[in-house]
């Protein structure tokens, strides 16, 4: 590969942002200037001025450059039944979901799903996902191998459930774990693929299979935990009822030795202080994701308690829950879930969720997150706006439209994302190579 710089407006974060009123720390922000990515597709700096006649110039000026969009929590077989009408978590899971996810036992409908799900990621401007296949070992298998394919970062494995699930969705503990080992054997740490012991929820499973999952943790070096916790209070009611022992939701996880550094939990809606604290204590971190809480009418997060607790939060679609795999819309929904609760996000600690913040919870930020050097050029152009009403937002705020002054770079990036969706994504670059391109006809179109 010959070395590439794309010349636009570069945008990412080398601390965590503060919250309330937006500040600059934190946030480096290049107009104009040429990213410039390696033969190894690895960010070797950036420059005001175009490089020498050994760089190929890749002209977006006018253009953002951000680093690719990470998806922390993400069902691969949901596009299936996103924007499924009428229910709350467990009724959606029954009438919609559990049929949708047997369709993926069948090897071929499992790697269409993939391609069609993995090249969705790309054109929504996200790069890097913990993903949720489903029961069945093929469907996990087609998700590596279409990752591999493609050079991106990925995080899945086989969802474990033995309980509480219809005929042809479960699993047992030994079967389970056998479809495990040979995956972390093939496929663990195998370019940028890694294992994650993928609980369901502390419904489906029986205690000896999260105890067989404990153990798979500590048996294997770098493999992530995934799970859902305390999303909706009748879920809540259930767990307490199928393990009566634990003192909360979390603790069971925590009892079967499931909490560590590359656990990632989705939703964490109704955790009190100690679950909190445990968060912290364990490194395990919040997949937050606020589509779907809105959608499936799961609850408000609490992030200023995350934020007081200091534990880690990432923002995640949460696809089919959520309701679009476009990391800007999910930012959009989680101004408006802290909103209900008196709160105002600004764009930067949105921004640094989905990217240098995911980086560091998911302990990748070596890797993803950031324009920093020697990380992968995993990076987004995106328009700043798209259509009439959009660009005149921008206009204004960039102070372009008669009679306007030019307003904090904030406000840009915060009608970006409250405006935008993907059809803002111009390409997507994985490794330094395009992966894809709005202008090019979509290779499954
Ligand atoms: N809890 C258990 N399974 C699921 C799922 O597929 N989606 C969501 N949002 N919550 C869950
Ligand atoms: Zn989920």
């Amino acid at each position: 590969m010959m070395k590439r710089a794309i010349r636009a407006d570069l945008l990412d974060f080398t601390a965590t942002p503060g919250w309330g009123t937006p500040g600059e720390a934190g946030v480096r922000f290049r107009p104009d200037h040429w990213l410039l990515v390696d033969e190894a597709g690895r960010i070797a700096g950036a420059t005001p001025q175009q490089p020498g006649a050994d760089w190929m110039p890749d002209d977006q000026r006018g253009r953002l450059l951000l680093p690719g969009f990470i998806d922390s929590h993400v069902h691969c077989p949901q596009l299936d039944v996103i924007a499924s009408w009428g229910s709350g978590l467990l009724d959606w899971l029954q009438t919609y979901t559990f049929p949708a996810e047997l369709r993926h036992a069948d090897a071929a409908v499992a790697a269409a799903a993939a391609e069609r799900f993995l090249d969705a990621l790309l054109a929504h401007g996200t790069t890097s996902a913990v993903v949720f296949p489903t029961v069945h070992k093929v469907s996990a298998e087609a998700l590596f191998e279409g990752a591999a394919r493609r050079g991106m970062r990925l995080v899945t494995g086989k969802v474990l459930m033995d309980r509480h699930a219809p005929d042809g969705l479960r699993d047992d503990v030994d079967g389970a774990r056998t479809d495990c080992e040979d995956l972390i054997a093939r496929w663990h740490g195998q370019g940028r693929n890694s294992f994650a012991v993928t609980v369901r929820f502390a419904v489906t499973s029986t205690p000896a299979q999260l105890a067989m999952a404990g153990e798979l943790g500590r048996r294997h070096a770098g493999l992530y935990m995934q799970t859902h916790v305390a999303e909706t209070l009748d879920e809540g009611l259930w767990v307490a009822e199928l393990f009566p022992q634990a003192r909360s939701y979390l603790d069971v996880y925590h009892q079967a030795g499931l909490l560590h550094e590359r656990a990632v939990l989705a939703h964490g809606i109704w955790l009190d202080a100690q679950d909190r604290a445990l968060l912290r204590d364990t490194g395990a971190h919040i997949a937050h994701s606020p589509s779907s809480n809105l959608f499936l009418g799961s609850g408000l997060f609490d992030w200023p308690g995350a934020l007081q607790a200091d534990h880690g939060v990432s923002l995640a679609s949460d696809v089919g829950g959520g309701t679009s795999l476009c990391q800007l819309r999910t930012m959009a929904d989680a101004y408006k879930v802290q909103a209900l609760r008196g709160n105002k996000l600004n764009a930067w600690v949105m921004l640094h969720a989905a990217t240098r913040g995911a980086a560091q919870a998911l302990r990748l930020d070596h890797e993803i997150g950031s324009l920093e050097p020697g990380r992968l050029a995993d990076v987004v152009l995106w328009d700043w706006a798209v259509g009439p009403v959009a660009a005149q937002r921008d206009a204004v705020a960039r102070g372009a439209e008669p009679g306007t002054t030019a307003q904090p770079l904030h406000a840009r990036v915060f009608a970006l994302l409250t405006l935008g969706d993907e059809r803002n994504v111009a390409a997507t670059y994985v490794a330094g190579r395009p992966a894809w391109q709005r202008d090019l006809i979509a290779r499954h179109a």
